[in-house]
């Protein structure tokens, strides 16, 4: 028996931000489960390493920068319809209220919120969005678990968390569905560089005793894409070994 409610065959998905880390491996997981892929990001030649990775035919890759309308444009403009976007595109920088000025907040927020809201409305007004897709958005637990230096990022975070459900309750009229998954800590290019007895000593502090890994948000990604999470709308997911419980 074939029986699987999270197959993502006949679906064709973007992933943004498919050059690196969480969104590389969410790209090469749903390729396992029978997706056509079409992955984007700025880096040609670690995009293509992804590409490489994929699994099955008639995947794509499109270069583009989704900071700025000509990049959103550029990729919608080769697109096919999808049934499914993964959002991971995203940057991170900390710094402290005192040495924050207004052009580190507009280019973080550039990327990691006005990005996938403009891509979003982008596909949406040229039909690109199938009646029934899903729209999944990575954002982070520290939208609302502060540390120090973190207020650009959390805040960036925290209008992507209000967008997925503003977005979700305007688009259920197409059956149109979009959730958010916020992970705790995954090892990727854009963690913060620590020593290995500072990530050890910060690794406690999730009950279940490790950081996450890329392909353990890539498999919530493919639960909220797939027809197994057909009835969930709006929902921020969090997968963080626990660090919030506390
Ligand atoms: N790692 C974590 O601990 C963690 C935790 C919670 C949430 N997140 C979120 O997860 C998402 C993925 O993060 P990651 O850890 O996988 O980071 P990563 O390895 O640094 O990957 C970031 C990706 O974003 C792309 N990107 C950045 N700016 C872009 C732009 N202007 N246009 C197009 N693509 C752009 C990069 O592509 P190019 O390099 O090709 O430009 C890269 O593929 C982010 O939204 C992040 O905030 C990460």
């Amino acid at each position: 028996m074939n029986y699987n409610p999270f197959i993502l065959n006949g679906k064709t998905i973007l992933v943004t931000g498919a050059s690196s880390g969480i969104g590389k491996s969410t790209a090469i997981e749903c390729s396992k489960l029978g997706a056509k892929l079409i992955i984007t990001g700025r880096n040609e030649q670690r995009l293509k390493e992804t590409f490489e990775l994929l699994v099955g035919n008639d995947h794509a890759l499109l270069l583009a920068d989704i900071s700025e309308a000509t990049g959103i444009d550029l990729l919608s403009d080769n697109l096919p319809q999808l049934n499914g976007v993964v959002h991971c595109a995203g940057v991170s920088k900390r710094l402290p209220l005192k040495f924050i000025k207004e052009e580190s907040v507009s280019e973080l927020h550039k990327i990691n919120f006005i990005a996938p809201l403009m891509l979003t409305q982008k596909l949406y007004k040229k039909k690109l969005l199938l009646p029934e897709s899903s729209l999944v958005y990575i954002s982070s637990v520290a939208s609302s678990y502060a540390s120090i230096g973190s207020i650009m990022y959390m805040s960036s975070k925290g209008a992507l968390n209000s967008f997925v459900k503003g977005l979700a309750f305007e688009v259920s009229t197409m059956k149109i569905r979009a959730n958010a998954i916020q992970p705790g800590m995954i090892l990727t290019e854009l963690s913060p560089i620590l020593s290995d007895d500072d990530k050890l000593k910060d690794s406690e502090l999730y009950p279940l005793g490790r950081y996450g890994k890329p392909e353990e948000v890539a498999w919530a990604a493919i639960y909220l894409l797939s027809d197994a999470s057909k009835w969930v709308t709006g929902s921020i997911l969090t997968i963080d070994g626990g660090l919030t419980l506390r």
